[in-house]
């Protein structure tokens, strides 16, 4: 899970790699470096963050190419001789690595026996040396990278030069993504377009098994094979790629207050004319399916509890797993099933392992993702966009909202009910209300919870889920132990912790299971809780903490997850923490 860049022929190409791995750290961030072509193959290599490592690089270097990467360490610890980029033994490749190379350890023995060495334990360093090896067999490098190919197994977004061309950069791909942004006299390599777009508008999406030559006048791509492929250059819409701050403290901040618009723009997407903009085959092959399968991790996976109880609400039988436990058990519930995959970032290796087996099973799928051009977009059969904008911070929010909009769109267009679009509406008033006027209550309840070193939230049904994500983004960014538990579930087993003073977050939002919800907070309370209930207007009982406006309680992720991620925000402010780096955490999780 790292970040790469690479730029060629740019006039300050040390700018733009530290802005470049600046915004790809959300991709890992213990060690970076850079490489580049002074009178040979240089480098500047160390543990720690992109500042530091800038801060050690002499602001005069002078290179018409340079590479950079940022590292979240997977084969080997995180130590410079592991941190990229990776020089081979005789000293003729500098390459940089995202991914994970299944065989590098047959490619090493491999290399072993023809005399090669390694300095660290990376399989990076691996494809380096095999890279070289057949670089100096073949005396041209399109044979080594077609030979190198061909024989490693596993992800990979590869860039390099070699230690005798100061003009040309070198890229090769599989299921781990590079972009090429295409410059008037330049061209640029990211691990995403994010770095790209203040130098331009035109970008190259390398499919797998193909591979680029770049210097600073062309962008040549070829397949595996080694024959010229007509790259297609795409434009992206830049607002939604951006990294700008816009004046906020934190990410996490920014994209919790973008949950309303992004509301508003899923659903002026998919809803036009007053009719749903699905795409029709896709809409009857949902219909025509007897079951729908989701499968997703993390967020995501919370996501899917809720969008499977809408497919439900429409007739549909739905199951849900999470993706690294159906990978190794897949199962293929009814006669015809459907797969839906859920994936903010597009790139989830647990989720790309599951579509291997999926697609060799022939089921039709479909990826709900927020980022177009990803492995897991460009793969599945049907890819429904989120439109969210790019979301930094490691915790997500908006994309979480934006997942479940759209579930509730989709699941209501296959019978044709537009009563979810107003309700939708409804939510986003819902919504900036909250923004607008609670911040000072969620944060004075942050203050309190913020010592505790033990936190649990209960919900029934839709509150449950929202529950679920409630805790899971607490933990993540508080490092407050936290649990969610169904209302239900207390008396058969979680209520012996409950202890004095521990606090218990508790959501009462659905009027179905209101009365048992009070229910449970007498019990808790009697055994010395203190209960924080987090309720709607209609709900509401005196001594609440928080009471938010009335909305559809299908909605209640929709609608109110927005105050659990302030809640998770301030307690982690608090804490005093990085609230959108949080500790061994990378946005984009690309190893299983
Ligand atoms: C938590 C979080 C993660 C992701 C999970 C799946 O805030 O963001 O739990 O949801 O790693 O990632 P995606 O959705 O990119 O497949």
């Amino acid at each position: 899970m790292c970040g790469i860049v690479g730029a060629i022929g740019l006039n300050n190409p040390l700018e733009y790699v530290q802005k470049g791995l600046k915004m790809l750290d959300y991709r890992g961030y213990d060690s970076a470096g850079i490489g580049f072509f002074s009178n040979g193959i240089d480098i500047i290599k160390d543990v720690g963050s992109v500042e530091h490592l800038m801060s050690i690089t002499p602001q005069n270097i002078q290179t018409n190419l340079i590479i950079g990467h940022t590292r979240w360490a997977t084969h080997g610890s995180p130590d410079i001789r592991n941190t990229h980029p990776h020089i081979s033994f005789n000293k003729r490749i500098c390459l940089v690595h995202n991914g994970v190379i299944d065989n590098y350890k047959e490619i090493k023995d491999f290399l072993f026996e023809k005399g090669y060495r390694f300095y660290g334990e990376t399989d990076s360093e691996a494809v380096a040396n095999l890279l070289e090896y057949y670089y100096l067999e073949k005396k041209d490098v399109k044979s080594a990278i077609k030979e190198t190919m061909s024989l490693i197994i596993g992800s990979y977004a590869i860039v390099f030069f070699t230690n005798n061309d100061p003009n040309t950069l070198y890229l090769f791909k599989n299921s781990s993504p590079l972009v090429i942004g295409v410059g008037d006299g330049f061209n640029l390599v990211a691990s995403d377009a994010s770095p790209l777009v203040k130098y331009t508008n035109d970008f190259i999406e390398l499919d797998d098994f193909s591979f680029a030559v770049i210097n600073e006048k062309e962008a040549k791509v070829f397949d595996r094979e080694g024959n010229p492929i007509q790259a297609k250059i795409i434009n992206k819409d830049i607002e939604l790629i951006s990294h700008d701050l816009k004046g906020y403290p934190h990410y996490m901040l920014k994209e919790i207050e973008e949950i309303s618009p992004v509301i508003n723009r899923i659903v002026n997407n998919y809803y036009i004319n007053n009719k749903y903009q699905f795409d029709p085959q896709l809409i009857k092959d949902l219909n025509e399916s007897d079951h729908i399968i989701f499968i997703a991790c993390g967020t995501s996976y919370h996501v899917s509890l809720v969008g499977g109880r809408y497919f439900e609400n429409y007739g549909k039988s739905a199951s849900r797993f999470i993706a690294s436990e159906w990978a190794f058990h897949p199962t293929f519930p009814g006669q015809k099933p459907f797969v839906i995959l859920i994936s903010q970032s597009g790139e989830t290796a647990d989720l790309i392992h599951c579509l291997n087996i999926i697609k060799q099973q022939n089921l039709n799928n479909l990826i709900i993702t927020n980022t177009g051009g990803s492995t897991l977009d460009r793969n599945s059969h049907y890819s429904l966009l989120l439109h969210a904008g790019i979301e930094v911070s490691v915790a997500s929010t908006k994309a979480y909202v934006a997942q479940t909009t759209l579930l509730a769109l989709l699941a209501a267009s296959l019978k044709d009910d537009y009563s979810v679009i107003d309700d939708l509406k409804h939510c986003i008033e819902v919504v900036e209300d909250i923004q607008n006027n609670y911040k000072p209550i969620i944060q004075k309840t942050a203050g309190e919870l913020k010592d505790h070193q033990n936190i649990f939230y209960l919900g029934r049904s839709y509150d449950y889920f929202l529950s679920l994500e409630a805790s899971l983004k607490l933990k993540e960014i508080s490092y407050i132990h936290s649990e969610a538990i169904p209302g239900g579930e207390l008396k058969h087993g979680p209520i012996a912790l409950i202890e004095d003073g521990l606090p218990v977050i508790v959501f009462i939002t659905d009027p179905t299971t209101a009365a048992s919800m009070r229910g449970n907070i007498e019990e808790v309370k009697s055994r010395g809780a203190k209960v924080y209930v987090i309720s709607t207007r209609s709900l509401s009982q005196q001594g609440d903490t928080i009471i938010v406006n009335d909305y559809a309680p299908y909605l209640s992720s929709v609608a109110i997850s927005t105050v659990a991620f302030y809640l998770a925000y301030y307690v982690a402010l608090a804490k005093g923490l990085n609230v959108d780096k949080p500790r061994n955490l990378a946005k984009s999780v690309t190893v299983e």
